[in-house]
């Protein structure tokens, strides 16, 4: 099991004995997202993510297991479990996707609990940057926010990275929890969730829950999962991309290294903007692979469950 980011360690430990011992790797993709939702001290993920413009919650997650099974819901405002809504999309409907009102709707038909998603956390983090903004002369409106990540970190004192960890992960409020397993049978599942883009546009919804652009598993080609600005990850469905390289033959590590060349190349991100990508070929390899460093993996296996960095690091620091 891999995952993004070292935030997933605390879900790949609950998840992992049941993988291990037989347990299915739906059920263990679908723990990870869960305990990262609910995690308050995750500003990325459900319970505690950053808000939209307007300071309101707005929660998108896919889970995939090939490309006739997959589910996804987009802009769920009243349900912490997306991952799990996604799931229930997948396997309760004939449809892959549910938006808005009509995703939260079913949550309450089949009887998910609602909840307030803002933290006090988050919006207070929402008011520093309001404020921020405000001084700026941005108005609400007027902010576009695939520029918030290239204003200075003196516009939005929250969006600067943390410090970097010893194994060099620099956290920015922007990440997917992305979860790739394989279980004992053989089946690879996938899970992604994401309070999206900080302070987005109301109504933005970036590459997480759509199949193909944040995540994509086809049994025959593997998985992948993407982290980071979406708005890139879109403009070459790096998911897919991901996995369909492997199917033609690629190793994984030369997967995610086209991904983010090819996003490198047709987005030309700035030095911080940041996608991290992981790629699990059928047989069980795997890699990682991000544009600029502090970006971290967590992958439990036979021998533990460690957090390391990416295997590839498109812009090296000099
Ligand atoms: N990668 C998450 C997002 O852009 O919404």
């Amino acid at each position: 099991m891999l995952a993004t980011w070292s935030f997933s360690a605390r879900g790949c430990n609950l998840a992992w004995p049941n993988l291990k011992f037989g347990g299915g790797a739906l059920d263990a993709v679908c723990t990870v997202a869960r305990e990262a939702e609910a995690n308050s001290e995750v500003d990325s993920v459900g319970f505690g993510g950053f808000p939209d413009v307007i300071g309101r919650m707005s929660l998108d997650a896919c889970v995939m297991l090939s490309p006739e099974r997959c589910g996804s819901v987009c802009a769920v405002t009243r349900h912490l479990h997306v991952a799990d809504l996604a799931r229930l999309v997948m396997e309760r409907t004939s449809h892959v996707m549910l938006v808005g009102e009509g995703a939260d709707s079913f949550a309450d038909a089949l009887g998910m609990p609602q909840m307030e998603l803002l933290s006090a956390d988050a919006r207070q983090a929402w008011e520093r940057w309001r404020a921020g903004a405000t001084s700026t002369r941005q108005t609400d409106q007027g902010v576009d926010s695939g520029k918030i990540f290239s204003q200075s970190s003196s516009l939005a004192p929250s969006l600067a990275p943390s410090p970097p960890s010893p194994i060099g992960e620099k956290h920015i409020p922007h990440d997917t929890v992305g979860v790739l397993a394989i279980d004992t049978h053989g089946v690879m599942a996938g899970a992604c969730s994401t309070s999206g883009m900080p302070f987005k546009l109301a109504g933005r919804v970036g590459d997480s829950p759509i199949p193909g652009h944040g995540i994509y598993v086809d049994p025959e080609g593997g998985g992948a999962v993407a982290t980071g600005i979406g708005e890139f990850i879109m403009g070459v469905s790096g998911s897919f991309l991901a996995v369909e390289c492997m199917r033609r033959g690629s190793t994984p590590l030369d997967a995610v290294r086209e991904v983010l060349q090819r996003i490198e190349r047709r987005h030309k991100p700035l030095a911080h903007q940041q996608v991290g990508i992981i790629a699990v070929a059928p047989d069980g390899k795997w890699s990682a692979g991000a544009l600029c460093p502090g970006f971290a993996v967590t992958i439990a296996e036979e021998s533990g469950i460690r957090c390391i960095a990416p295997e590839f690091v498109l812009r090296q620091e000099s």
